[in-house]
């Protein structure tokens, strides 16, 4: 089946050759084709270039793009899209004055996700994340990065595990999957962390391995949820599993888990609200990608990822939702992109590189996504008409997607 698309006024996001990422001053460069043409062969890019080299191709389907721009689906590297029911109570306590730390405090937060998760059940779980995961495709996501992490027991986190699974096999985006058993410590664990460490590290873990549910390994580094030193022993489990680390750090405090994720290797690092010199300074020359969630800082008023000071550092950054019922209940990356315009000052061009490209190397799929190179998967957003992509950050507020591709077919 070969899809011609032709007339586009901007193909955005144009590499000949795939590359892993962009990093410093390279993020401000977004290569683009004016009045371009592309061709889709199946599930891939077959060919793109401009108008006047148009060759003469039999096309199953000719699509005409005037007026409109084509790029390479959003690649939402961080997410938490598999959870059950939802924390809107928390969000008008919040409106009335209590903090997101205080309300964890008085066992809501994650553990009000985890004691709902832990009484639905896998069937039910599965109804209610497909949603989410259906509009997420809708909205541009072309590839997704899910966590666990409202388990927090053996059989919690692998019934979340085994839900990510059913949604990878069927839905045709890319969906990779993170144990984060290390979310929060359970009720009954407050006075043992080292039982429940010895829970991930012995019980769980192996369990997941044998049974292949997690490309990843993940764990909240944070002051009163996991320490460095507990951090560090997660990933070095996870590792001997063959689990590359992925964490949460530097929401809320700067404790060293940045440079702990590095020691080990981590392919990202995320949250990163509070950044200090010497957590940027760890991150340069490094293979560990830098990930900001723009709508958690949004959602919970706390301060954005110092995008600007990072690439001007030479560092790489990715864009991710953080899609979850506590921080971040909006799996827009849309909406992402324009807010990471408006409040981190990133260019459009820095945004949609961190969405895109860098994004997918986040959950280490740049072979294959976040590009328009010949090969790559053939997921892409078509833009109603409009003016110049400036608009997808500027109309911050509007739906400009007109119709979303995956593996090359229009999603319906
Ligand atoms: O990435 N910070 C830790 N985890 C999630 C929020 C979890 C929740 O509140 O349910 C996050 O923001
Ligand atoms: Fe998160």
């Amino acid at each position: 089946m070969i899809t011609l698309i032709t007339n586009i006024q901007e193909l955005l996001q144009v590499r000949e050759t795939s590359i892993a990422k962009v990093s410093g001053s390279e993020m401000a460069n977004l290569p683009t084709i004016k009045n371009a043409f592309l061709v889709l062969k199946d599930n891939l890019i077959k060919d793109f270039g401009s108008m006047d080299n148009l060759p003469k191709i039999n096309a199953d389907k000719t699509i005409d793009a005037t007026g409109r721009v084509v790029l390479p689906s959003w690649c939402d590297s961080h997410t938490h899209i598999v959870y059950a029911g939802n924390r809107e109570q928390e969000f008008v306590d919040r409106i009335n004055g209590l903090s997101y730390e205080e309300i964890a405090n008085r066992g809501g937060g994650i553990l009000n996700s985890a004691k709902k998760l832990n009484e639905t059940s896998e069937e039910e779980i599965y109804e209610q994340s497909k949603i989410r995961l259906e509009e997420v495709m809708h909205l541009g996501t072309g590839a997704v990065e899910i966590k666990s992490g409202y388990g927090l027991t053996v059989d919690g986190e692998l019934k979340m595990l085994r839900v990510i699974k059913k949604l990878a096999e069927n839905y045709p985006i890319a969906i990779k999957a993170t144990f984060l058993g290390a979310h929060a410590f359970p009720l009954h664990y407050k006075d043992d962390k080292a039982g429940y460490l010895d829970e991930i590290i012995n019980e769980m873990l192996p369990e997941i391995s044998k049974n292949k549910l997690a490309d990843y390994v993940d764990v909240f580094c944070e002051s009163g949820y996991f320490s460095v030193e507990e951090t560090e022993k997660i990933m070095e489990a996870g590792l001997a599993f063959g689990l590359k680390p992925k964490i949460h750090v530097n929401q809320f405090n700067s404790i060293g888990g940045i440079q702990a994720g590095v020691k080990f290797n981590a392919l990202s690092v995320d949250h990163l609200e509070i950044m200090n010199p010497e957590d940027i300074e760890a991150l340069k020359g490094t293979e560990t990608m830098p990930v900001a969630l723009p709508s958690c800082s949004y959602f919970l008023s706390i301060p954005y990822t110092p995008a600007r000071e990072m690439i001007k550092a030479g560092l790489p950054l990715a864009l991710a939702t953080d899609f979850n019922p506590g921080s971040t209940p909006s799996g827009n990356m849309n909406f992402v992109v324009a807010t990471a315009c408006i409040k981190m000052k990133m260019t459009p061009e820095e945004a949609i590189n961190a969405a895109t490209i860098n994004g997918a190397y986040a959950m280490g799929l740049s072979e294959t996504h976040g590009s328009i190179t010949k090969g790559k998967k053939a997921n892409l957003i078509l833009t109603k008409p409009i003016s110049s992509y400036y608009q997808i950050p500027y109309a911050f507020g509007s739906n400009l997607i007109e119709s979303v591709f995956v593996e090359g077919k229009i999603l319906e």
